[in-house]
């Protein structure tokens, strides 16, 4: 069967662009591309040309993932899969491609109605180096953007399309989260259920080094900025990490050290905490 192979993008939609700009950049680290003809503004990660879409729909929620397979003939037997699993499958348009800046992409919905796309053949910028304005490097490579958390209705259900049809493999399970990898990334996916009206619990993204993320956290602390969860190390993953709410109210999970899994060896379990020590919870989150 075909298989994703990493999380290659997330499209957001925000109310406030101007100030996902200087978050995502003064704060997170990432490159900004600024907004492009289709008004949508993008951030950079690594060689990539973008790893995140801002859309100005004032959702302040998740607009769409976009998962990476290896090449076409990967795609067209992923839209199969799909087809057969009673999913509607339509291809990318030649805008919609372009505005993606990809190859091919097919999009669909979720069982839990999340928009996602599914693509090969992303553009990469090694010509133009990637240039954090804070001189961050972040882990990415074949471990794709890092992870993304959502809130869904079923588990059990969502669980079996992720597993079953996208090709994705159980890494753990904690309380009602279960934790899925395509790549050695111990999870660029997780799904809690519950019923919030946000479909993005979170997202992560991972630095090389363990200063950036406590330099990180002195700034948030510095600034008086919303943070959600205080440094901790999770069961899982082994993350040392910090969480703190972005302009939509979602939050970001900003780690480093995480362990990779290697399918040769890995094997599922449960865990009873989701953290070894830390993320204690700080401050409520906003109910915006
Ligand atoms: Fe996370």
């Amino acid at each position: 069967m075909a298989r994703v192979t990493q999380l290659g993008y997330v499209g957001l939609g925000v109310s406030n662009v101007e100030e996902w700009e200087h978050f995502a950049t003064d704060l997170l680290g990432l490159e900004s591309n600024g907004v492009d003809a289709d008004g949508n503004l993008s951030f950079r990660m690594d060689e990539n040309s973008h790893r995140f879409i801002i859309q100005p729909t004032g959702k302040d929620d998740l607009e769409f993932v976009g998962w990476q397979v290896t090449d076409e003939q990967a795609l067209r037997e992923m839209a199969e899969q799909l087809q057969q699993a009673g999913i509607e499958v339509a291809d990318g348009t030649d805008e919609e491609n372009k505005s993606r800046r990809v190859e091919g992409m097919i999009k669909f919905e979720d069982p839990d109605g999340t928009a996602t796309e599914i693509f090969y053949g992303p553009p990469i910028s090694f010509d133009r180096p990637f240039n954090s304005p804070r001189a961050i490097g972040f882990v990415t490579g074949e471990q794709g953007l890092g992870h993304v958390v959502l809130h869904v209705e079923d588990l059990d259900r969502t669980v079996k399309f992720y597993r079953d049809v996208l090709g994705m493999k159980i890494s753990d399970f904690i309380r009602n989260l279960a934790f899925f990898h395509c790549n050695p990334r111990h999870h660029s996916l997780a799904l809690i259920e519950a019923k919030v009206p946000k479909k993005l619990n979170h997202f992560m993204i991972q630095t090389q080094t363990m200063n950036d993320v406590g330099t990180t956290y002195d700034m948030v602390l510095d600034q008086g900025l919303p943070l959600t969860r205080g440094l901790g190390r999770h069961t899982n993953d082994h993350m040392t990490s910090f969480y703190m709410q972005t302009p939509s109210g979602f939050n970001v999970e900003y780690g480093w050290g995480a362990r990779t899994v290697d399918d040769a060896t890995w094997q599922v379990q449960r865990h009873e905490k989701g953290s070894i020590w830390g993320h204690r919870n700080v401050t409520p989150v906003s109910a915006k």
